[in-house]
């Protein structure tokens, strides 16, 4: 099960939701099944509208989902993460919390997801 509190100006909502094994939901997704506002465009993680930012409510919940070669990629691109970032959270086995919400997929996790919204900058 996935708890997910999204917070954005304008947008105070926690979705839950039941992610079977093997079955892959993006935050992107559920964002856009319960009508939560997350910015978006390819889908692809190739145009960097829908970034996020990612932090799990509790010390020692499971960690926040790998990054994707698509989010390493773009997000370096992007000039939001460096090479340097991704190997250290490598190392430390935690990932960034500056994401793409088309690329990241849920498990078992309750996260707080803050983003701009096409209500309003936070
Ligand atoms: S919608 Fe384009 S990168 Fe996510």
């Amino acid at each position: 099960m996935a708890i997910i509190h999204f917070a954005a100006s304008g947008v105070d909502r926690t979705v839950t939701i039941d992610v079977a094994p093997g079955e892959r939901r993006t935050l992107l997704s559920v964002a856009r099944d319960h009508g939560v506002p997350i910015l978006f465009n390819c889908e692809a993680g190739g145009c960097g509208a829908c970034l996020v930012h990612v932090d799990t409510v509790a010390v020692g919940e499971r960690p926040l989902a790998p990054l994707t070669e698509p989010e390493k990629f773009l997000l370096q691109s992007m000039h939001r993460l460096t090479e340097h970032d991704i190997e250290a959270a490598q190392q430390r086995g935690v990932p960034p919390h500056v994401r793409l919400a088309c690329q990241y997929a849920l498990g078992d996790e309750e996260i707080v997801v803050s983003f701009m919204s096409d209500l309003g900058s936070h």
